[in-house]
């Protein structure tokens, strides 16, 4: 075999190797593309899914329900009456006691929100609206500032939900007729 002759082998195994890298190169590509398409198309399809995300949004916030009304059913009244410490320099609490630096808290759940008469609402709050249920005070207690923004009450929040229960459970009982737990 003449030198001429592996010459010409080895020129036509290299064509060959750089025949088969363009090759899968643009195979490569294409795949590419057909990616995208399919990545575009499964996103397509995600968008009428909306409503099993708005069901799942709905299990999470029956849970949620759930869970405070399973800590309400185990928490614990004199607990709940040494969390009030914390309050009671701003908030009385018996029927017809004055508002001190905050409103009086009597027969607070269920009441409507900023409706102590004479006391002087911040308007944050008295824009609020609504009633104080166990779900809507557990989360102002919880950061009264980022729940109600704007609002007067100088209070960082209570970060233990168990504590928060048993406040509840405590001010529930501050009431000619505490309403029956959720
Ligand atoms: C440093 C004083 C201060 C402390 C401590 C404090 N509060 Fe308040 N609280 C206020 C003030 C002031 C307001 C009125 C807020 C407004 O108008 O925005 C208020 C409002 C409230 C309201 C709304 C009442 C209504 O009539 O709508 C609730 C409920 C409440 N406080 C509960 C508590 C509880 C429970 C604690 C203890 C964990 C507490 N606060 C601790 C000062 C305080």
């Amino acid at each position: 075999m003449s030198g001429f002759e592996i010459n010409k082998i080895l020129a036509s195994i290299l064509v060959a190797i750089i025949i088969f890298v363009i090759i899968g190169f643009v195979g490569n590509f294409i795949a590419k593309i057909n990616y995208n398409e399919s990545l575009v198309k499964a996103y397509k399809i995600d968008l009428p899914e909306t409503s099993t995300d708005s069901t799942m949004q709905k299990t999470t916030d029956n849970e949620m329900d759930e869970s405070i009304s399973s800590l309400l059913a185990s928490a614990s009244l004199a607990k709940g009456e040494k969390i009030f410490n914390k309050c009671g320099a701003c908030h009385n609490y018996k029927k017809g006691s004055k508002s001190k630096i905050g409103p009086n808290l009597w027969d607070l759940i269920n009441r409507q929100k900023a409706s102590v008469s004479g006391f002087a609402y911040s308007k944050a709050l008295s824009e609020y609206g609504g009633k104080w249920t166990f779900e809507e005070l557990d989360e102002f207690l919880y950061k009264p500032k980022e729940y109600i923004s704007g609002t007067k009450m100088i209070f960082l929040g209570l970060n233990n939900v168990r504590d928060r229960a048993n406040l509840m459970l405590w001010l529930r009982q501050q009431s000619d007729n505490p309403i029956p737990l959720p």
